[in-house]
């Protein structure tokens, strides 16, 4: 056996250890992964030497879903729950993962699946306690508290569960292996086990792991390959609302998002997103609205902007839940098209309600709250801006503008500014902006 190395960050594999990974160029992050077992573990339920079949000729297999009628959590999996699907949720300590998967333990108990909730992080007792605030009251809905991997999955193979859940993903070993428990063979190890454990019973696997600050699920990418569908629960930890994303999905899109908002009583869905990422009623100045797109669903947000005097020589420039390159860009086209110069302001840019997103469809709305801003002058009542701005500051359409304008007007704008350029017959009165000259002459 040879000893091989890892990085934590891209998964690569070396025989020879160095500083940096030659891969990712991440530095010190190739770790030793003990002795290496053999190539033959690797996840797969292939034949060996299967021949070539014409595809059309393929039988179609139906996927049947099991619901957790909690219509955001299922819209997120691409409809629910597929038999042996693997799934990794990823994301910061105490952003919720641990409540969410709870509640689905408990919404799948409600649909009568039997379900093993498999804890190596929390005690019996922290989670009884933990049960009675989000009142698990289902029958079917068991508990195993263990480090072992073997263990569970004898468990599982035993009790024959509908659904397992496994928090976390880095808190449980294999016994076999001489590596310590959450370094990067033993992760692996037990992943693949797990997974194609999950694979041969046909039983659907819930996998938490926790992500480093880059955002990573911690460990290598490797899990994320490994795994059927990915998803982030994300959001400001201070905030109550939360997101979770679906990254990778082999049964359904990704980029489709489900809302929820943590209360006293654990995690409730948000059906209407639109009442949460808006704070006021009247339009003040520096504020725009704007409309994102996540995945098939659009909803309402607002833009506030501050414009102000620097205090020191390079002027700061500041997003939150936004990209801050194209804020250099846009306010780089202002400055080309619209001789405004900004190289002694600071200008700050927040998306309020804490969503994050990097939607090219809020330039619009974001030059709208930084002009109203620096002509300290509020935007039209009732407004709405949905364009995205070009190098040469055209105002040009964005993917799925009538499911974005419809959902403009459902909550009442009256006046939608959208790109000139767009194909967009439909009867609404819309007002058609050509570049963003034309956006300044709102100001006027
Ligand atoms: P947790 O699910 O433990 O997070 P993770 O498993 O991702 O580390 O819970 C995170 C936070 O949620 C914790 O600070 C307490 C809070 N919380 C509530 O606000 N309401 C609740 O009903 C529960 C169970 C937790
Ligand atoms: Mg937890």
């Amino acid at each position: 056996m040879a000893t091989s190395f890892f990085c934590s960050d891209c998964g690569f594999e070396t025989t020879k250890w160095s500083g940096k990974c030659p891969n990712c160029g991440s530095w010190d992050t190739l770790k030793d992964s003990g002795k290496l077992s053999s190539k033959k573990g690797l996840n797969t339920l292939l034949p060996s030497h299967p021949n070539p079949e014409r595809i059309i000729d393929l039988q179609k297999v139906d996927i049947s879903r099991a619901c957790t009628n909690i219509a955001e959590f299922d819209l997120v999996l691409g409809g629910g729950i597929v038999s042996g699907m693997v799934v990794l949720i990823g994301g910061e300590p105490g952003i919720g993962k641990s409540t969410l998967m709870l509640q689905l333990s408990q919404w799948m108990g409600d649909a009568s699946k039997k379900v093993l909730y498999c804890s190596g992080e929390e005690s019996v007792e922290q989670i009884q306690h933990r049960s009675e605030r989000l009142k698990i009251v289902s029958n079917n809905v068991w508990l195993l508290c263990t480090n072992d991997t073997d263990h569970i999955i004898d468990m599982i193979n035993t009790n024959k569960p509908d659904i397992v859940i496994i928090d976390s993903i880095q808190s449980i070993s294999l016994a076999a292996l001489d590596s310590i428990p959450g370094s990067v063979n033993q992760l692996r190890e037990s992943c693949n086990r797990l997974i194609r454990n999950a694979k041969q019973m046909n039983i659907p696997m819930f996998m938490v792991g926790h992500v480093t600050k880059e955002g990573m699920v911690a460990g290598p990418k490797i899990i994320e390959h490994m795994v059927d569908t990915v998803l982030y629960f994300e959001g400001e930890l201070r905030n109550q609302y939360k997101i979770l994303r679906a990254v990778k999905n082999r049964f359904g899109s990704t980029n489709e998002i489900g809302l929820f908002e943590m209360t006293s009583n654990g995690l409730i869905q948000v059906t209407n997103p639109n009442n949460i990422f808006m704070t006021h009623e009247s339009q003040q100045i520096g504020t725009a609205i704007g409309c994102v797109l996540e995945g098939t669903r659009s909803f309402v947000v607002e833009v506030q902007s501050l414009a102000t005097a620097s205090n020191y020589g390079t002027p700061q420039r500041v997003v939150v839940g936004l990209d801050q390159k194209r804020l250099a860009m846009l306010l780089a086209v202002l400055e080309k098209n619209l001789a405004l110069y900004l190289r002694s302001s600071d200008v700050f840019i927040n998306l309020t309600g804490g969503i994050k997103t990097i939607d090219p469809g809020l330039d619009l709305p974001i030059l709208a709250a930084i002009l109203s801003s620096l002509k300290d002058q509020a935007l039209p009542e009732n407004s709405i801006f949905i364009g995205e701005v070009g190098l040469n500051g055209e105002i040009r359409p964005v993917p799925q503008l009538e499911s974005r304008v419809n959902e403009a007007m459902k909550l009442g704008y009256e006046k939608i500014y959208i790109s000139a350029f767009a194909k967009y017959k439909a009867k609404t009165k819309v007002i058609k902006l050509k570049d963003i000259k034309h956006l300044y002459s709102i100001f006027d």
